[in-house]
C-alpha cells in the first residue's frame, strides 16, 4: 500500500492532521491500535480553547460542536472558603467551549469516513523503517496479515505510550521532565452540574475540579497519591472527598448521582526536542505532556497538527520546505507556554508532597494576587483561553 502522510494513532492529532490533509488534496492513512469503539468513547479531556474551536468551524467540524459544546466565558477560583470569578471573556475577548475530547474523535473518524478516509483500526505491531530515505515504510499486523505502507512522510501522533519517537536514533532527541508527586481522580456522574463554570478548588487536604460534560453529566476531579489504587475509592468515598473540597462556600451543594466512570491519571511535563527527525514528524503528546490542571494537552495536540497540515500543503503544492523546516521550532513556542502555564497552574493549586508552610503561604498569596489584580488575572485568563500568537 503506498499513501503519501502515514500518520500513527487516531487521536485528536492524528484525525486531524488526516482531516486537514485530505482538505490540501494530499492522501493519508491512519494507523490506530485500538478499535474504533475504544477512541470514540475514551474519556479524556473537555475544554477547547477558543483558537481550537476556530479551527474545528473553520475546517467543517463545527456542526454537533456548535449544537452541542457548553461556551464559558469564565472560571471559579475557589480557596479559603470564598468563590471568586475570573471573567476570562471579558478580559480577553475570547471564550473556551466545554466538549469531550471522544466528542472530537467522534466528529473527527466521521468526517473521515463520509470522505473515503483510510483508517485502520486494531493494527499490531507497528515498526517505522527507513526515515532518513525518501520512502519510509511503516510495517504493522492487521487481521493477521503482515502489512507495509509506503510514504513520503511519517507523522508521530501515538501519545504518550507510541512507538514513533523511539524510531530516532539514540542522541537525536533531548527530553525536558517532571514529575509530580500526586494524581488525578476523575469520574463522570450522572448527575447535573452545580455550577455553570468550571470551579478549581484550592484545599488543604488537595486540590479538586468540578467540569461537566453536559446540563445532565458532571465530570469530577480529585488530587489523588500517585500510587492510587482505584479499589481504594469506592463511590461514597469519592463524593465524601469531593464535598469536603468543594462544598466550602457557605450555600453551595454539590450534585451526586451515579458515577458511569473512574480512573486514575498520573501527572508529568515533558518536552522532547526537537519534534521532528528527517522525515518522521511528531505531533501531540507523542512529544510533549502537560498535567490537566491547565487543559492544555487535547489543545496542543491541535494546534500542532494545524502547523504540520499547513506546512504539507506547502510541500505539495508549492514544493517548498520552509515550513516543514520550520516545523518544530514554530510549535515549540506554543509548548513552552503551555508548559509554562500547566506547571504555574498545578504548583498554585495542589497540595505538594514537599510542602512546607512557607510554600504553602506562597500559593495563597497568589491566589489573593489573582483575584484582585486586573493584571494578573488577565495573565491567567489569556492563557487558559489561549494565546492566538506566542
Ligand atoms: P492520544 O489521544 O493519546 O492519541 C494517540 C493514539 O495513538 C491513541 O488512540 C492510541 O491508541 C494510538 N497509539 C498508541 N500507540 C500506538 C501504536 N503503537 N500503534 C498505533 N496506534 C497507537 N488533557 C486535558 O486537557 N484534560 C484532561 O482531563 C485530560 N485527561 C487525560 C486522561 C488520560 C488518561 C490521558 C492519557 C490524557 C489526558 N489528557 C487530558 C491529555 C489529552 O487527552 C491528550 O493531550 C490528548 O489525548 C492528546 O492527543 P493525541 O492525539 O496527541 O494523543
Ligand atoms: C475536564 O473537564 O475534563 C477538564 C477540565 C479542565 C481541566 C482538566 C480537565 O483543567
Amino acid at each position: 500500500m503506498r499513501t503519501q502522510v502515514g500518520i500513527v494513532g487516531a487521536g485528536p492529532a492524528g484525525l486531524l492532521l488526516s482531516h486537514l490533509l485530505h482538505r490540501s488534496g494530499i492522501d493519508s492513512v491512519v494507523l490506530e491500535r485500538r478499535s474504533r469503539e475504544y477512541v470514540e468513547h475514551r474519556v479524556r479531556a473537555g475544554v477547547l480553547e477558543q483558537g481550537s474551536v476556530d479551527l474545528l468551524r473553520r475546517t467543517g467540524l463545527g456542526d454537533r460542536l456548535d449544537r452541542e459544546g457548553l461556551r464559558h466565558e469564565g472560571i471559579e477560583l475557589r480557596f479559603g472558603g470564598t468563590a471568586h470569578r475570573v471573567a476570562m471573556t471579558e478580559l480577553t475577548g475570547r471564550a473556551i467551549t466545554v466538549y469531550g475530547q471522544q466528542e472530537v474523535v467522534k466528529d473527527l473518524i466521521a468526517a473521515r469516513t463520509a470522505a473515503g478516509g483510510e483508517l485502520r483500526f486494531e493494527v499490531e505491531d507497528v515498526r517505522l523503517a527507513g526515515l532518513d530515505r525518501a520512502s519510509p515504510v511503516i510495517r504493522y499486523r492487521h487481521q493477521g496479515r503482515e502489512e507495509e505502507l509506503h510514504c513520503d512522510f511519517v507523522a508521530g501522533c501515538d501519545g504518550s505510550h507510541g512507538v514513533s519517537r523511539s524510531a530516532v536514533p539514540p542522541g537525536v532527541l533531548t527530553e525536558y521532565e517532571r514529575q509530580y508527586p500526586f494524581a488525578w481522580l476523575g469520574v463522570l456522574a450522572a448527575a447535573a452540574p452545580a455550577a455553570e463554570e468550571l470551579i478549581y478548588a484550592h484545599h488543604d487536604r488537595g486540590f479538586a475540579l468540578h467540569s461537566m460534560r453536559s446540563p445532565e453529566i458532571s465530570r469530577l476531579y480529585l488530587q489523588v497519591e500517585p500510587d492510587t489504587d482505584i479499589a481504594d475509592w469506592p463511590d461514597d468515598r469519592i463524593w465524601s472527598e469531593l464535598r469536603t473540597r468543594l462544598e466550602t462556600v457557605p450555600g453551595w451543594s454539590l450534585n451526586t448521582g451515579p458515577i458511569l466512570e473512574k480512573s486514575v491519571t498520573g501527572m508529568r511535563s515533558l518536552v522532547v526536542e526537537p519534534m521532528r527527525w528527517e522525515r518522521l514528524f511528531l505531533a501531540g503528546d507523542a512529544v510533549h505532556i502537560v498535567p490537566p490542571t491547565g487543559a492544555k494537552g487535547m489543545n496542543l495536540a491541535l494546534a500542532d497538527v494545524a502547523l504540520l497540515g499547513d506546512a504539507f500543503a506547502a510541500w505539495y503544492q508549492e514544493g517548498r520546505d520552509d515550513l516543514l523546516t520550520g516545523y518544530s521550532d514554530t510549535a515549540l513556542r506554543r509548548v513552552w507556554r503551555a508548559q509554562h502555564f500547566s506547571w504555574w497552574m498545578t504548583s498554585l493549586l495542589h497540595r505538594l508532597e514537599t510542602q512546607d508552610p512557607y510554600e504553602a503561604k506562597l500559593q495563597i498569596s497568589t491566589l489573593h494576587y489573582l483575584t484582585s489584580s486586573r493584571a494578573y488575572a488577565t495573565s491567567l485568563a489569556e492563557n487558559y483561553v489561549g494565546l492566538a500568537e506566542v
